[in-house]
């Protein structure tokens, strides 16, 4: 099985560790069942650029950098063009930044292969952080701001976006079944993530059957005695929910 056929190839770890040791270890143990390794600031700046080679000495994996990039256009774009060097597969910007930055983070990938995607509404927000501590206009709802952050990702020539299982179908509606979606907040049923901070989670089965083309899931596989077993569980339901779908 190739590309999103393969259940495996929709799963991304967030490696959201401290150091390259523990990503190493992680990747070795995970490498045969997920599709790529997610590579998010706390690793990055602890470790730069040579992470990446690291993870790639031990897995045949994509990598997909969330840096989430927030700066004026001209800043991204060179931001971007220095990640090119790194061949990552997808890399994130903040929607919130704008439409002039998100043209300009795909104008800095070229045609480098190097896939932008934007972060709409972090999933550990809901719509009353909006209002009481963004300063959005009272009324206004995750879903709204998802729908014009969708748009406008579009429109500038993102390859995707990331957001909650509860808006993919907002989501799609909005900007095709071309516009991929990445998210994260994924809880499988029998969640054991203690003092969880995702507010708009989903289970793995739910997200695919709203038409989610990547899960990303950090501690529901890391936080287990056995990630290894998580992650297989969680290839296991991507994969009924594709087979239930078709
Ligand atoms: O441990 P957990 O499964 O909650 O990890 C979720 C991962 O997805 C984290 O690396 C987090 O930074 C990332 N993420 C998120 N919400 C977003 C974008 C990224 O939780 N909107």
């Amino acid at each position: 099985m190739t590309g999103l056929n393969d259940p495996k190839n929709r799963l991304i770890f967030a490696l959201d560790v401290p150091g390259v040791g523990e990503a190493v270890s992680f990747v070795k143990q995970l490498d045969d069942c997920i599709g790529l390794f997610k590579v998010g600031l706390e690793l990055f700046i602890k470790e730069g650029p040579s992470v990446l080679t690291a993870i790639r000495e031990h897995s045949d994996a994509e990598i997909f950098l969330d840096l989430k990039l927030h700066d004026i256009p001209a800043t991204v774009e060179r931001a971007v063009i220095s990640a090119q060097k790194y061949n990552v597969r997808f890399l994130t910007v903040h929607c919130a930044g704008g439409e002039a930055m998100l043209k300009a983070a795909v104008k800095g990938a070229g045609d480098s292969g190097l896939q932008i995607l934007g972060v709409t509404v972090l999933t550990s927000m809901n719509t009353e952080h909006l209002t009481k501590e963004m300063g959005f206009r009272e009324g206004m709802t995750v879903n709204e701001l998802i729908v014009t952050y969708a748009r406008q990702a579009q429109e500038a020539g993102c390859s995707g976006v990331i957001c909650s299982g509860q808006e993919v179908e907002l989501v799609k509606a909005v900007g095709g079944s071309d516009l991929i979606t990445v998210v994260p907040g994924i809880r499988p049923a029998d969640n054991a993530v203690s003092n969880d901070d995702q507010k708009r989670a989903m289970t793995p089965r739910e997200a695919i059957q709203a038409g989610a083309d990547y899960l990303v899931v950090g501690r529901p596989i890391s936080d287990p005695p056995d990630p290894k077993a998580a992650a297989q569980r969680i290839v296991q339901e991507i994969s009924e929910a594709l087979a239930h779908a078709k």
